[in-house]
């Protein structure tokens, strides 16, 4: 693992550092030999499944996990494990977004999509699977000691993941498309809090979990996650009218065309703009608390609201 001790390390090295960390453990856990109490594992299902979770991203969740409890003086495997967990759920909601059935997408982080590089029925497949495995990583004990830590994050994983999170979010977001009615900027933020600010909310979230939190501290963090995760969802909507596929490595400006409910739809770019900014503030006050310990996540705020990709 990355030495991240260093209290003067800049935002960039340590996402890159966490990144290279997720990568290295993604790329372990996804190998040929089955586990105890698994039979086999096909090398085309394992090798769609890499094809999805190790073509880079931003693993941005992750690092938000990893963050959140350095915060708190926690850091190791275990809490990688968690961060590799939430990145693997992101990972299986990425390679099903695209299918033809949802956003038929061609291009994910510069390659071509699973269901392209494989087929559907294999992307479909591999998505279960990743989703699958999130939970496995986060159920065992290397993540944490204490069964009580670990089904904890079980639990808020599938609640962040599921019906009343990212699924159900992804379910609003698809019913839209085919609504003849506009949408309020109160149901586009619902909407958005669930497919996208909810994993998001519980990467931090998870992070407070392994590491302990008391409930001020997890109140606090929580906080920032869901305006973390509001902002991040409004500023990938703005990324779809402004920039371009060679920037984003995934295809821009279809939003619009596919009549999807978002905020630039509803109030236009500007005021989206000044939208994402006031919760990426949000975000930021809702740390202040931590003082300056808290640096590297206000930082992670507002590379949210800032990034081009
Ligand atoms: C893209 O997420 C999908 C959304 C939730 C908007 P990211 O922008 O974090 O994608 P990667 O992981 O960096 O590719
Ligand atoms: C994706 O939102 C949300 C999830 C994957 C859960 P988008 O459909 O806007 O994400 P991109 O633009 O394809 O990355
Ligand atoms: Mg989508
Ligand atoms: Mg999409
Ligand atoms: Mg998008």
């Amino acid at each position: 693992m990355s030495d991240t001790s260093d209290p003067q390390m800049s935002f960039e090295a340590r996402l890159g550092a966490v990144a290279r960390d997720v990568a290295a453990l993604l790329d372990a856990l996804l190998n040929d030999s089955p586990l105890p109490g698994e039979i086999a594992r096909p090398t085309r299902l394992v090798a769609a499944m890499r094809h999805g979770a190790l073509n880079g991203g931003k693993r941005l969740r992750p690092f938000l996990t990893v963050e959140a409890a350095r915060l708190l003086g926690v850091s190791g495997p275990g809490v990688l494990r968690a961060a590799c967990a939430v990145e693997l759920v992101h990972c299986y909601s990425l390679v099903h977004d695209d299918l033809p059935a949802m956003d038929d997408d061609d291009l994910r982080r510069g390659q071509p999509t699973v269901h392209r590089a494989y087929d559907e029925a294999t992307a479909i497949l591999a998505g279960d699977s990743l989703l699958t495995l999130a939970f496995d990583v986060m159920a065992d004990e290397a993540t944490h000691p204490d069964a009580t830590v670990r089904a904890a994050l079980v639990l808020g994983l599938a609640r962040a993941s599921g019906l009343g999170g990212m699924a159900g979010g992804q379910m609003y977001d698809l019913a839209a498309e085919a609504s003849l009615n506009p949408h309020t900027v109160e149901e586009i933020a619902r909407l958005q809090a669930m497919k996208t600010g909810a994993l998001l909310r519980f990467a931090v979230e998870a992070g407070a979990i392994v590491a302990g939190a008391n409930s001020e501290q997890t109140a606090q963090l929580v906080a920032y996650g869901k305006a973390l995760g509001a902002a991040f969802q409004v500023a990938d909507d703005i990324l779809d009218a402004e920039s371009d596929e060679a920037s984003l490595g995934k295809a821009a400006g279809k939003d619009a065309g596919r009549n999807k409910a978002t905020l630039v739809k509803a109030l236009g770019l500007e005021a989206a703009k000044s939208s994402r900014d006031a919760l990426a503030r949000q975000a930021e006050e809702a740390l202040a608390g931590f003082g300056e310990a808290a640096r590297i996540l206000v930082e992670a705020a507002r590379f949210t609201a800032a990034r081009r990709n």
